[in-house]
């Protein structure tokens, strides 16, 4: 009786455990110290092939992507610099990147979400104002001055604003995912490509079809 007792404690115990490891994993592990990308690879896995590790030099490493601002000469000012396994194959299946984001004097990056990562932000130039918003909608916002940092929960609607009208603003993100796609709401609702039926919108968004005309031109739907 007592044994049984102990087992089940013990199974309790480790469910809880890979429950708790579960939720701390992004991308699974690598099974090796690195897969430099193959880029060159004309087939489709989870991740990309990797090279010949005696053929891996430092420069895989290594990019300056990241050194030159983006342009933001686009409807929401803003834009987005990656590190991705093209400019530097290091990172394949090591589970992160890290993008540099560039937003003109009151600039936005419009709400979006990563459906693959968490990320955490921290503002370099000007004067941002940030947030997300959790699945009970509710919302937490932040000001962040250069050195100041701010994280946006994994899938969570959040965007970034430059507060000064004026000067551009730098952040420079992390996250937990090679491959943690975007999706920015409007655009996906009023610019998808086939667009979603009129009457779709009309109902979601509780407006008209003329309103549902006018932001799809704005959003270049
Ligand atoms: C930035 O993008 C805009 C719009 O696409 C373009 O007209 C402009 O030439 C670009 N500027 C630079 C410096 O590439």
């Amino acid at each position: 009786m007592k044994t049984q007792i102990h087992f089940h404690t013990l199974q309790l115990l480790l469910f809880t455990l890979s429950l708790f490891l579960n939720q701390c994993l992004s991308d699974p592990d690598p099974l090796q110290d690195y897969c430099i990308a193959d880029n060159k690879n004309t087939f489709f896995l989870n991740g990309l092939p990797c090279i010949d590790p005696k053929q891996a030099t430092s420069s895989h490493f290594a990019t300056s992507s990241l050194s030159k601002p983006g342009n933001t000469t686009n409807m929401f000012g803003f834009s987005v610099t990656p590190t991705n396994t093209i400019n530097l194959p290091g990172l394949n299946t090591l589970g992160l990147v890290l993008v540099r984001v560039d937003i003109a004097g009151n600039g936005i990056v419009p709400p979006h979400s990563h459906p693959r990562a968490s990320e955490v932000t921290t503002c370099i130039k000007g004067l941002l104002l940030v947030g997300f918003v959790d699945t009970s909608n509710r919302a937490f916002t932040q000001n962040l001055s250069p050195g100041e940092s701010f994280v946006f929960p994994k899938g969570l609607v959040h965007f970034l604003y430059n507060r000064d009208s004026k000067q551009p603003a730098i952040a420079i993100s992390g996250l937990n995912s090679q491959n943690p796609g975007a999706q920015i709401a409007s655009i996906a609702t009023f610019a998808s490509k086939p667009s979603i039926p009129d009457e779709v919108l009309k109902k979601a968004f509780q407006i008209n079809g003329q309103e549902v005309d006018i932001i799809r031109k704005k959003l270049g739907g």
